[in-house]
C-alpha cells in the first residue's frame, strides 16, 4: 500500500522549534515526528511514502537518507513550487499515488499523535463502501479543527472546517483512507481537502468517519504538544512499559534516551522525555516537560512544563516553567528565573523573565 504524509506548512504555531527544523522533523519522544507515524503505516502494510513538501527539499533530503533504511520503507518526495494547501498535493502527486490498481491510500497530518488504528480504519472504509474514511475523535473545543457531523450509520453529512458556531464535537483527526476515484475531484492547484474537497464527497453519501479508539492529539503548538507528550507516555505506560525509565530516580511516566546522562539525587517525573547524548547533573528537578537532543542541565536546575530545545544548555540553579519554550542552542545563565519565556535560536538569556516575552 501507499501512502502521502503533508509535510508542508511553516509550524508557525511551534516556532522556536520550526525556525530551526521544518515541522514534521521536530523531535517528539526522542524521534522526529513523522518517523512516528512512518513506523505505524509500514505495520499497517504500507512499502511506499510520499512526503508532500513545499521548503526545505534539503533538510528533508537528509531525513530521507538516514530514515528510510532505518524504517525500512521507501519514501520519496513530491515537491510543491508554492504551497498547495492539504488537497494540492494529492493531485501533484497523483502519478505515485494512482497505480491504476484502485486501491485505497492513506493521508495524514504531519502533526496528529495518536495510536494510528490503520489498519482497523482500512477495512472499515473497505466495507463502507464509501470513497473516503476520515478517522474522527471528540474534543471539549471543536472550533481549531474541522468538524464532522455523521449518521447512525457512520455516514459522514456534514463537514465544516474551523466552525465558528457550535456544529458538534467529532472532529477530524487529520487522518484518511482515500481511493484514487478522489484525485479526479481535486485541480492542480493551492486547495483544501477540509472546504473544497470533503463536503462534496460527504454530499454524496461517499464520506465516512472511523472514530479512534484511545488518545489523540494535534502536537502544532507548544501547550499541545505537552499533552500530546502526556497521552503518548501514558500509552507507553500500557502497551510498552518497558520502554519507560525505572529507577528511583523517575517517577510517572519518563522516557529516557539510553546515552543520556543523569547525575546523582535527581526527581525526574512525570511526564518527561530526555532526548540523546543529554547531560543532566545532580539533584535536577524535571516535571512535564521535553529536553531535546544534546540538552545540558545544570546542577540543582528546575524544569516545568517547558521544552527545552536541541543542544540549549540551562546553568546550575535555574528554573524553567510555565510554557517556556527555548529554540535551538539556547543558553540561560545560572540562577536564572524563566516563566512563559519563548526564547529564539543560539540566544543568551542572562536576566530572569518574569511574564510571558520574546526573546529575539
Ligand atoms: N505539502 C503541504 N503543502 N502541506 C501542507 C500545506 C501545504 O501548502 N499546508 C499545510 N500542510 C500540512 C501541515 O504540515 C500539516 O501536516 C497538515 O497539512 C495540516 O495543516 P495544519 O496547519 O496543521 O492544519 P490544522 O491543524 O489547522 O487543521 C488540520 O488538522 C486538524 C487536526 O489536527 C485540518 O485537517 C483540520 O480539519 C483537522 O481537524
Ligand atoms: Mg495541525
Amino acid at each position: 500500500g501507499k501512502a502521502l504524509i503533508l509535510v508542508g506548512g511553516f509550524g508557525t504555531r511551534l516556532r522556536p522549534l520550526t525556525l530551526s527544523c521544518p515541522k514534521p522533523l521536530v523531535d517528539f519522544c526522542n524521534k522526529p515526528m513523522i518517523c512516528h507515524q512512518i513506523e505505524a503505516l509500514k505495520a499497517a502494510g504500507v512499502t511506499e511514502v510520499v512526503l508532500a513538501i513545499n521548503y526545505q527539499p534539503e533538510v528533508m533530503m537528509t531525513f530521507i537518507n538516514e530514515w528510510s533504511p532505518k524504517l525500512g520503507v521507501k519514501i520519496t518526495c513530491s515537491q510543491e513550487m508554492e504551497p498547495m494547501g492539504t488537497a494540492g498535493p494529492l493531485a501533484l502527486a497523483r502519478d505515485l499515488l494512482d497505480d491504476g490498481s484502485g486501491k485505497p491510500f492513506f493521508v495524514l497530518n504531519s502533526d496528529v499523535v495518536c495510536e494510528y488504528p490503520l489498519k482497523d480504519m482500512l477495512e472499515f472504509h473497505k466495507a463502507s463502501g464509501g470513497e473516503a474514511t476520515i478517522l474522527v475523535t471528540r474534543v471539549e473545543d471543536p472550533s481549531k479543527y474541522g468538524v464532522v457531523v455523521t449518521d447512525a450509520a457512520n455516514q459522514v453529512e456534514r463537514f465544516v472546517e474551523k466552525p465558528q458556531v457550535f456544529v458538534g464535537d467529532k472532529i477530524n483527526a487529520g487522518i484518511y483512507v482515500i481511493n484514487p476515484s478522489v484525485l479526479d475531484r481535486i485541480e492542480l492547484r493551492p486547495t483544501s481537502i477540509e472546504k473544497e474537497v470533503f463536503p462534496h464527497v460527504a454530499a454524496d453519501g461517499k464520506l465516512f468517519a472511523f472514530t479512534l479508539p484511545g488518545y489523540w492529539m494535534d502536537v502544532g503548538q507548544p501547550k499541545d504538544y505537552l499533552l500530546g507528550l502526556n497521552l503518548h507516555l501514558a500509552s507507553l505506560r500500557t502497551h510498552h512499559p518497558k520502554q519507560l525509565a525505572s529507577g528511583p530516580s523517575f517517577s510517572g511516566n519518563v522516557l529516557s534516551h539510553p546515552t543520556a546522562k543523569i547525575g546523582a539525587g535527581c526527581k525526574i517525573g512525570p511526564d518527561v522525555s530526555i532526548g540523546e547524548g543529554c547531560v543532566i547533573g545532580d539533584g535536577v528537578r524535571l516535571s512535564n516537560c521535553v529536553v531535546m537532543r544534546g540538552v545540558k542541565i545544570g546542577d540543582h536546575a528546575k524544569v516545568d512544563n517547558s521544552i527545552v530545545g536541541w543542544e540549549s544548555k540551562i546553568g546550575a540553579w535555574a528554573r524553567l516553567e510555565g510554557h517556556s519554550v527555548l529554540g535551538k542552542d539556547v543558553q540561560i545563565k545560572d540562577e536564572l528565573f524563566l516563566n512563559h519565556a519563548i526564547v529564539l535560536p543560539h540566544k543568551e538569556v542572562k536576566e530572569s523573565i518574569f511574564k510571558h516575552t520574546i526573546i529575539l
